[in-house]
């Protein structure tokens, strides 16, 4: 175990369910697992390559233990984790804490020192760790706590991404159970609503979010562009994706991407790159941004404390008409006599302003302006 301890920062990776749910197979792993070393993402911080549910055969072996199925891993998971090592990524998998999983394979309920023991000797690095068919009788916070305990046996580090849907307000006890993050709503889907429903309903719990355990507001949809398991709503624009991405950045929440990173238009990469964001997702404090102003339409700007000193105003309008989106200096603490303006650089064009007082800019609708700020002398 490292002694810093896991999940310091926002965990970053790519996982197959968004896009792909059942239909996956190691091909489909190790092509991703080129993409993200070849094009960037590993780079940028997108370090762990996650396999969700379905990867497994229907029934346990003899022993007990969960076997991949062997038409879609031919070469058995030991040889996929040691493809994604050898990249330099960290591998990730899924189980439940359920008798089954969501999709209806066998799950760790009552299993979860045996499949720990498996997922160690598979190399994982990652389990995330699901919530279906979890017995009514049964109580919701022991289990995690079992599958933590489970984990750590092993002596192997692995991140528990747990995944109960904010069930229990799991923001209040997963960090204490063992978890490294946790899921907090039910399942994103590729749509602007499905986006500000679980940013809305996760902002109140910003304040419980933090290193080594983290608020996980779903996977990415950022580049599904209508197409792959959860977008079944016709899919999103490309300023609803950046009000998607500037929102989990703002945030400093787990960013796991889930487009086919085979077939990534220009738009969404550069997106899914962004330093600017990421650092800001990965500020060492991940402060929680508080709102300066807004209205009933949704329209709202933000300010987030970063570590280095600086600032992010962040202006979404998320209403149906292009508008403005107000902000006041002084709601942010900067009394006009103090004798400061604050620079403002644009996260997506670079451009530089200066404002005193006040900024409202004109934001087109489902879009956002999202600036780092820093306060010079008048
Ligand atoms: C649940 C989870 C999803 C995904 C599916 C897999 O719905 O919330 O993220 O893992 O199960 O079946």
């Amino acid at each position: 175990m490292k002694a810093e301890g896991l999940a310091a920062r926002p965990p970053m990776g790519w996982n197959s369910w968004n896009t792909f749910g059942p239909h996956i197979n190691e091909r489909l792993i190790f092509e991703t697992a080129d993409r993200m070393v070849d094009e960037g993402y590993l780079e940028a911080g997108y370090e762990y390559l996650v396999i969700d549910d379905c990867w497994s055969l229907k029934e346990r072996d003899a022993n007990g233990r969960l076997v991949a199925d062997p038409e879609k891993f031919p070469h058995g998971m030991k040889a996929v984790a040691a493809y994604v090592h050898a990249k330099g990524l960290k591998f990730g998998m899924y189980s439940c804490a359920g008798t089954l999983t969501c999709a209806g394979y066998p799950a760790s309920f009552d299993h979860e020192f045996i499949d720990a023991e498996t997922f160690a000797e598979w190399g994982v690095d990652f389990l995330k760790y699901d919530f279906c068919y979890f017995p009514r009788t049964a109580d919701c916070k022991t289990h995690y706590r079992r599958i933590a305990m489970a984990l750590k046996a092993c002596r192997r580090p692995i991140l528990l991404s747990a995944c109960n849907w904010g069930v229990e307000e799991p923001w209040t006890w997963m960090q204490g159970a063992g978890a490294q993050m946790y899921r907090s709503t039910g399942d994103i889907n590729e749509s602007f609503r499905s986006i500000m429903d679980i940013a809305d309903s996760q902002e109140p719990n910003l304040a419980y979010n933090g290193p080594y355990c983290w608020n996980d507001m779903d996977m990415l949809v950022v580049g599904m562009y209508g197409k792959g398991n959860v977008a079944f709503t016709g899919g999103c624009t490309d300023a609803e994706y950046r009000t998607h991405f500037g929102l989990w950045c703002l945030f400093s929440v787990p960013l796991m991407m889930g487009a086919d990173l085979r077939d990534l238009r220009a738009e969404s990469k550069a997106l899914l790159l962004n330093k600017e964001l990421i650092a800001i997702d990965q500020d060492p404090e991940a402060r929680a941004p508080y709102r300066l102003w807004d209205e009933k339409d949704g329209r709202r700007s933000y300010c987030k404390h970063l570590s280095d000193g600086t600032y992010v105003l962040a202006y979404f309008n998320p209403s149906e008409q292009d508008a403005q989106v107000n902000s006041n200096f002084e709601d942010a603490g900067l009394q006009f006599s103090a004798g400061y303006a604050l620079e403002l650089t644009d996260v997506f064009t670079g451009e530089v302003i200066r404002r005193t007082e006040y900024y409202n800019p004109i934001v087109p609708s489902h879009d956002c302006r999202i600036y780092k700020a820093r306060l010079v002398r008048r």
